[in-house]
């Protein structure tokens, strides 16, 4: 049999070749080849195995692309961010809802223009591929210009991407609300255009609860109906105040997550971000429905909202990825949000090991947003999304990383004191998007 080989990539490699549903599945799982190589076709992946079974099946060891010493992974999944709020990253003092009025809102208004949205789309992807990220669920603003640029910039760089444009009709600044039926136009419009176009898709964006009349949610499910293949992404019970105030709002439900519940918003592409105060029934009900969950740690600690817990979602079988939640969270980089989230169960006694922690940030984070069958790990005709580490950067690093016993302790030692640095290069469908190197001689 002959195989189109375009392109070959030499390193060492980790991936996890299966989705699991227990962490203890997961060592049997986790792949390791210190002396690989990776065989691409165009954008997608025809093989990774040892260099030196597949050394024989290069035309030319020339065409090889050199990254030893570096360590390369799947890209990362962020399952959950905001791109608008990338410009107001680290606002001080306020919780959840002070902080929606006091930060967020007013600088999501600015996304009525198209070129200021434009802008803060390349610098947002920029950011996100500078830190390894190769796919992400994103939410726009209420403007569908903001989702407009987001997309163009995007496909621009054949990122596979999901997004959509907040959904809003009260409990928000005029500027920022719409009417139910504008909201259904507008989105179906975008929907229309962007959905399934190349690597991009669209997720229904309602805002939360508290930002979403019944009539709004009627016609978010009415979407849902009318595009059975459509993602769904919102806000769910991340601090106490909200939680109250949608059980205000909504009298007539069960609890916060019945609300979506009722108007069908939940199944197997809904993904619900934060989850840190659910009642033990809405844990089920995200089991029984199929919904994902999005673990942010950072935005968590740095809003004061709650610890997440990891070994209730585990028993209760609710997928889960990991999402940065930039601008509540406070980093595009996902080895400092597992750094994060690591520390978020070490104060709850979970001692969350490396070998998950890449799981939630590749294939599992693939696995919420079911996209496992084309992203998330090395495995034949994938998606040749990939992040090229290297694990060296600094003297402690080097010290640190040298001391390192296997690939367990070497990946812990990324994710404690791993950051953008690491980054050495990203590549998507196939093409090196992003390189350090180049970055520099480019500055
Ligand atoms: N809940 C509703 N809107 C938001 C938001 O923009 N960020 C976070 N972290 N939570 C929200
Ligand atoms: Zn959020």
């Amino acid at each position: 049999m002959s195989v189109s080989v375009t392109q070959a990539i030499r390193g060492s490699f980790f991936d996890l070749t299966s989705t699991v549903t227990t962490p203890e599945q997961l060592p049997q799982c986790a792949r390791y080849i210190e002396d690989g190589l990776l065989l691409l076709d165009g954008g997608n992946i025809v093989s990774l195995q040892t260099w030196q079974e597949g050394r024989h099946q290069l035309a030319d060891e020339r065409m090889v692309t050199d990254y030893r010493g570096k360590l390369i992974i799947p890209g990362f999944v962020d399952t959950h961010i905001h791109y608008p709020q990338t410009e107001m990253i680290g606002a001080f003092g306020e919780q959840l809802l002070e902080w929606l009025q006091q930060y967020t809102f007013p600088v999501e208004s600015q996304y009525h223009c198209p070129q200021h949205a434009a802008k803060m789309s390349s610098f947002f992807l920029q950011q996100l591929l500078s830190n390894g990220t190769t796919t992400a669920l994103v939410f726009g603003t209420v403007h569908p210009q903001s989702v407009e640029a987001l997309f163009s910039a995007a496909e621009t760089l054949n990122m596979r991407l999901i997004a959509g444009k907040v959904m809003m009709d009260r409990n928000a600044p005029d500027t920022l609300t719409e009417t139910p039926e504008q909201s259904y136009q507008q989105t179906r419009e975008l929907i229309e255009r962007w959905h399934n176009r190349g690597r991009l898709s669209y997720a229904l964006t309602p805002r939360f609860a508290p930002t979403s009349s019944p009539e709004l949610l009627a016609r978010v499910c009415q979407l849902k109906k009318e595009y059975p293949d459509i993602w769904l992404h919102t806000h769910l019970s991340e601090n106490p105040q909200e939680v109250a105030w949608v059980k205000a709002l909504f009298p007539d439900h069960e609890g916060y997550l019945d609300v979506y519940h009722q108007y069908q918003l939940t199944g197997r592409r809904s993904v619900f971000a934060h989850c840190l105060h659910l009642e033990d029934k809405e844990w089920d009900c995200l089991h029984h429905t199929d919904s994902a969950v999005a673990f942010c740690p950072t935005s968590n600690l740095f809003l004061g909202s709650g610890l997440f817990n990891l070994k209730t979602c585990w028993k209760k079988r609710v997928r889960l990825g990991i999402g940065t939640d930039v601008g509540a969270g406070t980093t595009f980089n996902m080895l400092k949000t597992l750094g994060e989230a690591y520390k978020v169960g070490q104060l709850q006694h979970y001692k969350l090991a490396a070998c998950e922690a890449f799981y939630h940030a590749t294939l599992g984070g693939a696995q919420a947003l079911d996209l496992h069958d084309r992203i998330g790990n090395f495995m034949p005709g994938k998606e040749a999304d990939f992040v090229v580490l290297d694990p060296m950067v600094s003297a402690l690093q080097r010290m640190r990383y040298a001391s390192s016993g296997d690939i367990w302790e070497k990946l812990f030692v990324l994710m404690t004191l791993g950051d953008d640095r690491n980054i050495a290069s990203t590549w998507v469908n196939g093409q090196c998007r992003w390189s350090l190197n180049h970055e520099e001689q480019a500055a």
